[in-house]
């Protein structure tokens, strides 16, 4: 086998002699909204450089996000603020994170080390992509630290090297993660879909913000290597994602609802079949599911889709606000094309 490159590489591809930069600003901060998907990305073909084994594509989520703050410091190491709680450095959290910054740091000369504060509104590891928007942001303020001036494909490919679906969010409203055919993965970031859906809501209803049980890196891998219904994923995920986008085109509503929700059943379906089997879903989450089909049997056109971990996320119009209200009083909505009320918190 030949040599396989790894993430510095492409750093090294990417920011070439700009990596030597000093820091144009003493300090930058950047905001970058979560996004959740709605044909998943679940299985790499490249472990190391996070390259999947398919296409996926979300929807942003407004000012439901994580705004990172750099600033350049004269200490021999970074120093992690989340919600103004310092972070300890050998947790598994700031391991990810300065593993991340230091593929952005001088080599030859000088070290650049950081105070990291980082605000999230959303819960951390829940399965509400909260690392998604934290590796977009990070690269974002970096490019923004130190002027690298780079394109949204370029901060779209290098956020991904911190966790795949941070590619998606570095662009707000629908997003799409084309796989890309490159061994380098140069080709494979996301796209920006030019299409808006001012009425689409999306509802997160939060059953458990404690940690997931096991990291979604590991689940995939596990889910690619032992579930004896993996090989039927990536055909799938092609037939949805032409669902999806005609949906889309179309302002086909029940068409998006049906194939988001029936995509992430069968995600869940190859990690329930992998062995060590692998379970996100909590007794909380198959009432709230069985509550959903029921709003929908009496008529309300109300789907869901569930990530890495217990929580479901309800998608439905404008029109239906005060229904979905009436039954999840604690649902927290947000309206990813509404930018003058980008967050309505029902409860
Ligand atoms: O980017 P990661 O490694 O956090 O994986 C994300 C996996 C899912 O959230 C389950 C699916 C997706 O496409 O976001």
């Amino acid at each position: 086998m030949g040599y396989v490159m790894n993430k510095m590489d492409i750093v090294k591809l990417i920011l070439g002699e700009k990596r030597f930069l000093p820091p144009a600003l003493p300090s930058a901060k950047y905001f970058s909204p979560s996004n959740i998907a709605l044909c998943k990305y679940w299985g790499k073909r490249n472990l190391e450089l996070n390259l999947p084994v398919t296409s996926s594509l979300s929807v942003s989520l407004g000012n439901k996000g994580a705004e990172v703050e750099l600033t350049v410091h004269s200490k021999n190491q970074d120093t992690i603020f989340l919600n103004d709680q310092k972070v300890d450095v050998t947790s598994n959290f700031a391991k990810r994170l300065i593993d991340f910054l230091n593929l952005f740091r001088h080599y030859q000369d000088k070290k650049n080390y950081f105070l990291i504060r980082i605000h999230s509104t959303i819960p951390i590891a829940a399965g509400l992509a909260s690392s998604a928007c934290g590796f977009a942001s990070v690269i974002q303020a970096l490019n923004v630290l130190f002027d690298w001036k780079l394109s949204t494909d370029q901060l779209s490919l290098l956020a991904r090297l911190g966790s795949g679906s941070a590619c998606r969010s570095i662009e707000s409203g629908f997003v799409e993660w084309n796989r890309g055919s490159r061994e380098d993965g140069l080709d494979s970031f996301g796209v920006k879909m030019q299409e808006t859906w001012p009425e689409l809501c999306v509802g997160l209803l939060v059953m458990s913000d404690k940690e997931k049980k096991m990291a979604s890196r590991k689940a995939m891998q596990q889910t690619v290597e032992t579930s004896p219904f993996y090989f039927a994923w990536p055909s799938l995920v092609e037939k949805d994602l032409i669902q999806l986008k005609k949906s889309i085109r179309e302002k086909d509503f029940s068409l998006l609802g049906k194939t988001a929700e029936s995509n992430a059943l069968a995600m869940h379906a190859t990690m329930m079949t992998a062995w060590p089997p692998i379970y996100y879903t909590l007794p909380e989450t198959i009432s709230a599911m069985n509550r959903i089909w029921k709003m929908r049997d009496d008529g309300l056109a109300i789907y869901f889709t569930q990530d890495a971990g217990p929580n479901l996320k309800c998608l439905f119009l404008e029109k239906e606000i005060s229904s979905v209200v009436d039954f999840f009083p604690e649902v927290d909505i947000v309206k990813p094309f509404n930018e003058g009320i980008l967050c309505i918190s029902a409860s």
